[in-house]
């Protein structure tokens, strides 16, 4: 029996892998060995703990304000010795974190067939994301099997020299993870987070942490978040904080002590898709949430200059303000008062996904692994 090992270690690498994790285990032609990292403790603990997965290998490398570096190098050498003694058939990574991309390169070394979940994203600037961008592309050069989310990012793999026969276009997992989660209406560990989701109040979900806007983009995002407090009295604004101290240290000063801001701890993936459906705007620079908020209709600012995830923004439902203060409060301002502009922006689309991303994946692994057949591709 083949055995496939998944690896990851980040927050989103194990929201988007757990239905692919789930699949292999449901199905009896593969062995499957899931990995983590450890890139990410308490925020990845928190997603594993929520869809019952335990790693049989952990490489633990989380250091407090670790380099780009220290997570290749670590991940790499811990992989190496791992696949002395475990050496799977294939491996999967997800995505454009250094653990994918680190994962991706270990594997290549030992002669293990890569199969790219997520793959052909592109921004067109090695820059921004940094160091997505250029992690992705890296990944794209050494993996086996692309498994493409959209049509775009099919093309993109083309454009770049990719065999069309090596691409599947499988819609994104988020979207899988998202709708087996959603409807079940996870209570809020927080009382602060229950009271308000009873109290029908107008509700902004702000998430932020990329590392090229850390510094004076960050500190301009937590001033233009405090004055849209205060211009929007009945609003809430709710911040989950990423555990990264350098996020902290430049948003929360300007916020934390505002009535009409809760800012909390990660929130469980259960507790954050309900603040998600309970939210009128959501305001973020986060990937991930790009893709979620649209199926359920959240009209999204997304605090960056470009996307790799174009999609939305045609359909009308995504937005790039960039990190300008200035901007964000006018963008966030008119939004909530323009009700029709709101409604022009709040239709639920699907450009990502139909929740049957996972399937897609392990037919597509099946083949390359020749113990079944692909099925039929995602079209949005
Ligand atoms: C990483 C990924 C980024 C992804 C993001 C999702 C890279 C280079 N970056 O960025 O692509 O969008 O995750 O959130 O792969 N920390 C903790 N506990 C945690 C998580 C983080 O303490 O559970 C702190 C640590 O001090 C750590 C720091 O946050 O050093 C930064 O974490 P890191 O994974 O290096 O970068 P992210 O900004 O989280
Ligand atoms: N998310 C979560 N709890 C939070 C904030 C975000 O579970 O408090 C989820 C969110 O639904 C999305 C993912 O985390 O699926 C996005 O992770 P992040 O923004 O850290 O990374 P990115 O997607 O930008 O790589």
């Amino acid at each position: 029996m083949p055995s496939i090992m998944p690896i990851f270690g980040t927050r989103p690498e194990a929201i988007k892998m757990a239905p692919i994790v789930s699949a292999l285990q449901a199905d009896d032609r593969f062995e499957c060995i899931v990995t983590v990292t450890g890139q990410h403790r308490e925020m990845l603990d928190q997603v594993n703990e929520l869809f019952g997965i335990t790693p049989e290998h952990d490489l633990d490398i989380l250091q407090p304000g670790q380099s780009l570096s220290d997570i290749l190098t670590r991940t790499i050498n811990g992989l190496d010795k791992l696949f002395t003694v475990s050496k799977p058939d294939a491996v999967v990574v997800q995505g454009d974190t250094t653990t994918s991309t680190a994962g991706a390169i270990a594997a290549f070394y030992h002669g293990i067939p890569v199969i790219h979940a997520e793959a052909g994203l592109r921004s067109h600037n090695l820059y921004s994301p940094f160091p997505e961008e250029a992690n992705r592309k890296i990944t794209s050069q050494i993996a086996s099997l692309h498994l493409a989310p959209t049509s775009t990012s099919k093309a993109n793999l083309i454009a770049e020299g990719v065999k069309e026969a090596d691409i599947v276009v499988t819609g994104n997992t988020v979207i899988d993870a998202l709708l087996t989660t959603v409807n079940k209406k996870i209570p809020f560990t927080d009382p602060i987070l229950e009271e308000l989701a009873s109290s029908g109040k107008k509700i902004l979900l702000v998430t932020t942490h990329r590392r090229e806007n850390q510094g004076d983009a960050m500190r301009g995002v937590g001033r233009a978040l405090a004055r849209i407090a205060t211009e929007e009295p009945d609003l809430v604004i709710v911040l989950p904080a990423h555990k990264n101290p350098l996020v902290r240290e430049a948003v929360l000063p300007a916020i934390e002590r505002l009535s009409n801001v809760i800012v909390t701890e990660p929130l469980a993936y259960g507790e954050f898709t309900r603040m998600l459906s309970l939210a009128r705007v959501v305001l973020t620079d986060s990937g991930g949430v790009q893709e979620e908020a649209p199926s359920l209709g959240k009209p999204v600012l997304v605090m960056r200059e470009n996307t790799e995830r174009p999609e939305a923004v045609v359909a009308g439902t995504v937005k790039l303000i960039g990190t300008n203060e200035e901007r964000i409060v006018e963008e966030t301002v008119r939004l909530l008062r323009d009700s029709e502009y709101f409604d022009s922006m709040a239709n639920a689309v699907n450009p990502y996904g139909d929740g049957q991303a996972a399937e897609r994946t392990v037919a597509a692994a099946a083949q390359l692994l020749d113990v079944g057949k692909r099925i039929s591709e995602f079209t949005s």
